[in-house]
């Protein structure tokens, strides 16, 4: 189920001091696994000093394109991007994951009005989003709402000025920028007077089909709420998280005793007794059942899999919607057993 492929990086760009694109030749015998829509992300498997690291990276690149970009900013004590922005070269192989994500855009053959939110480096699905709706129809256009430190902690900033210089009017660019005051730019973090400064203001006449927001958490629930009393309706709203707030997982206290439980992975049952106090998906990790996963905290939906027998609850879900858990699935990566038995199938999906 974890299916990890071998490819080669065909291209390194440095796009901040920071901040690194790198891309990924697709051979041709993997150009369908690796088809992907606008907005997915793939994952990195990685061993360093010893510790295996499993990362998702979104994609910046165009469906269709035949090219696979990611996009990867330095995080204070990431070990992973930390290797990513200093080691990584032209030629080196990297097992990566086949794409996956909920947080897409589907082109058709009717104009969209798109836009977005996004801060930092949640600009890099957003990217693909914004080139895929230009493209996929004439009057289509695209809002862009754009917060960093500064234009020089921007990345893609050259390629979205590729997109203006392309498509002209029909892309709409808005900086925020929170450490320097520029012409042309708000300043400051993104917020509720900026969504409705776009909204009710800048771009009052365009009436949206869709927004994407991707960022931290609070940016996200800020944006939405404030896009919500402008009167876009919720199912308008796509979100993408890139940091979660820390959750304290108080569920696990109250829960005692043991689970006997039977997993499904790629047609193969597994049956073995787990803590109630863990989380399923670190219980069946610790078994070395080969489940799906990558981020690990309620955020990129890779470990996504059905009860269908027994039951679990989650410590924290912004993924899934009412209707999907009533129908059994979890975020194995945040959900207790709370039966005495669970059968999880992680293939029916
Ligand atoms: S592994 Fe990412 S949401 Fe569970």
């Amino acid at each position: 189920m974890s299916d990890f492929h071998s490819l080669k990086v065909n291209a390194v760009q440095q796009l901040t001091s920071n901040a690194v694109a790198i891309s990924f030749a697709i051979p041709d015998t993997l150009k369908d696994v690796f088809a992907f829509s606008a907005g997915q992300y793939i994952t990195i498997n990685k061993e360093i000093d010893g510790v295996t690291l499993r990362r998702a990276y979104s994609i910046s690149t165009v469906p269709g394109s035949g090219k696979i970009t990611v996009g990867v900013k330095k995080v204070t004590d990431g070990t992973f991007s930390v290797y990513a922005n200093s080691k990584i070269r032209v030629g080196d192989v990297l097992e990566l994951m086949p794409p996956e994500g909920r947080f897409v855009f589907e082109p058709s053959n009717t104009e969209k009005h798109v836009g977005a939110f996004v801060a930092g480096s949640g600009i890099t699905p957003v990217m693909s989003i914004a080139e895929t709706v230009l493209k996929s129809h004439l009057n289509s256009t695209f809002t862009l709402v754009y917060g960093n430190q500064s234009a020089d902690e921007t990345m893609f900033l050259k390629e979205i000025e590729a997109l203006q210089k392309q498509y002209g009017d029909r892309i709409f660019v808005q900086h925020v920028f929170s450490r320097v005051n520029e012409e042309g730019s708000l300043f400051g973090r993104i917020d509720g007077s900026t969504v409705t400064y776009i909204v009710k203001n800048k771009r009052k006449d365009i009436a949206f089909d869709a927004f994407y927001l991707c960022g931290p958490e609070e940016m996200i629930d800020l944006v939405s709420e404030k896009l919500q009393e402008a009167g876009i309706t919720k199912d308008k709203i796509h979100f993408e998280l890139f940091t979660t707030s820390n959750t304290v997982d108080t569920m696990a206290e109250d829960l005692d005793g043991k689970t006997q439980v039977a997993v499904v992975v790629d047609d193969e049952n597994f049956t073995f007794a787990m803590d109630k106090k863990m989380l399923i998906l670190d219980a069946v990790l610790k078994e070395n059942i080969d489940a799906p996963y990558s981020c690990q905290g309620g955020v990129c939906s890779s470990c996504i899999a059905r009860v269908t027998e027994g039951k679990a609850e989650m410590i924290k879900n912004q993924i899934l919607t009412d209707g999907e858990i009533e129908e059994g699935l979890i975020l194995t990566c945040q959900a207790h057993p709370t039966t005495a038995t669970i059968k999880v199938d992680f293939d029916d999906v």
